[in-house]
């Protein structure tokens, strides 16, 4: 398994230096799914190339999509996808195997859940098939699919397509997973679907669906005190086709912020990120970081495909802990254990409240980020819902374990670099999930 392969991240000098953002994830896997199910072509350029969403490409192949991908620059492919339909897929015959890719599996059960008289099985890795489903699943079922889980509400799914009813739906959690698996199925309904998030979370799928020609409308609610999280009404209108020609997918915050976070960490450190996606729904840790007293600057610099992008500067400094609580965490819920990391270097204690998402990750993250941290001589202490890191001016090093956890591996990296003695990651090969170029873009900053 390429996951297990460990490696060393020795104390460095000051990283310093730019770097193009790798392509965003979550708005690859959307524009693949979208092509897919749409009317003709669609040309995406800067398409992330990992091995999550490779498994999206596979998967609309294996559903009747043409796929072509070619290289456009380093860890990005121009793809071109040729739509079978909103209601045309055809079912495979086989189980589809979604990897690691928890959007994926999410989100592709919207549209399969509508797609009458086909049948569909939906399986993938031990950590996807460790992921609660019930959330998608129970919400499907009261629009008429069936969608059935293994026990205890994981994979594999099996979904049998049927005729779809619109309803209301309120999200017990906020989940951008749930939300837009939910509007993509209602397109298919016989009627409007609405989705009420306790917390605004991406919105990056509400702005492709637009693009593609449907009718998704927001109505955001007060919130009663501003330390809130700002809660809002999504709604869609049934189509009977989408069409998405082109998409120019932007630069991803949550693969930037390892860089940032370097950069932000190690004494002397200056980092700058092009080309990163700024839309306001994933902006999170960037309040957080000015909280802490970070040395960042953001410029913003026009928009790709349809969201904000801007250059980040990140230079070396003093931090101060902060309290991350309900508001930040739904739009900064990849970048949280970053803040564990930040949180060894800040002055004061670092805690991270309403999140226990976090156990529901690729890994539990809130677990994984308290062993990690403590492995390496960080003070970490696990909540219900997150955790509490209190400043020891650094860490010592040592060796800490990705749970084949993507994130987690790559936070191992910078600490090994902010370190007194290095950091060894177990399972660094998880990386390649999302950023297969990580390794060599961090290290091309330390000259
Ligand atoms: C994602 C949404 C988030 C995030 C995940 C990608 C998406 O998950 O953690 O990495 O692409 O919609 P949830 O929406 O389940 O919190």
């Amino acid at each position: 398994m390429p996951d297990r392969i460990d490696a060393h991240f020795a104390p460095a000098g000051p990283p310093a230096g730019d770097l193009r953002a790798p392509p965003d994830k979550s708005i690859s896997h959307r524009a693949a799914l979208l092509g897919a199910f749409g009317e003709g072509d669609t040309r995406i350029s800067r398409y992330l190339d990992s091995a999550d969403t490779r498994s999206t490409l596979a998967a609309v192949e294996s559903l009747g999509a043409g796929v072509t991908a070619q290289p456009d620059g380093p860890g990005s492919l121009e793809v071109v996808v040729t739509g079978f339909g909103l209601r045309g897929a055809a079912a495979p015959g086989r189980p589809i195997d979604v990897g690691n890719a928890g959007t994926l599996i999410r989100l592709l059960t919207g549209l399969l859940a509508g797609q009458e008289g086909r049948s569909f099985v939906l399986d993938g890795d031990a950590s996807i098939r460790s992921r609660p489903m019930g959330r998608i699943a129970e919400p499907l079922r009261q629009m008429g699919a069936s969608v059935e889980t293994a026990d205890r509400g994981v994979p594999p799914l099996a979904i049998s397509g049927r005729r779809l009813r619109a309803i209301h739906y309120e999200l017990p959690v906020a989940s951008a997973q749930v939300k837009s698996c939910l509007l993509l199925a209602g397109l298919l309904a016989d009627g409007r679907t609405t989705v009420r998030e306790p917390a605004e979370t991406r919105d990056h799928s509400e702005r492709m669906l637009r693009a593609a020609g449907a009718d998704v409308r927001i109505e955001r609610e007060r919130p009663s005190l501003p330390t809130d999280p700002v809660a809002g009404t999504i709604g869609i209108s049934p189509a009977a086709a989408i069409a998405l020609p082109a998409m120019t997918v932007p630069g991803d915050l949550s693969s930037a912020a390892f860089h940032l976070v370097a950069g932000l960490i190690v004494p002397g450190g200056d980092v700058r990120l092009t080309g990163v996606g700024i839309n306001p729904t994933r902006v999170g840790l960037l309040g957080i970081l000015n909280r802490m007293g970070a040395d960042l600057e953001v410029v913003e610099a026009g928009s790709e495909g349809g969201e904000p992008v801007g250059t980040l500067r990140a230079r070396g400094c003093d931090l101060q802990a902060t309290q991350v609580g309900a508001a930040d965490v739904a739009m900064a819920i990849d970048e949280l254990p970053l803040v564990g990391l930040l949180g060894c270097f800040a002055d004061g204690t670092t805690t991270v409240t309403g999140a226990a998402e976090l156990r529901h990750k690729e890994s539990d993250r809130i677990a994984g980020v308290v062993d990690a941290l403590n492995a390496l001589g960080g003070e970490a202490r696990a909540l219900s819902d997150g955790f509490a890191v209190t400043g020891t001016g650094g860490l010592r090093g040592g060796e800490m374990d990705s749970r084949g956890d993507h994130r987690l591996a790559m936070l191992g990296a910078v600490a090994g670099l902010a370190s007194r003695e290095g950091v060894t990651v177990r399972g660094f090969g998880a990386a390649r999930v999302s950023y297969p170029g990580f390794e060599s873009d961090l290290r091309s900053l330390l000259g």
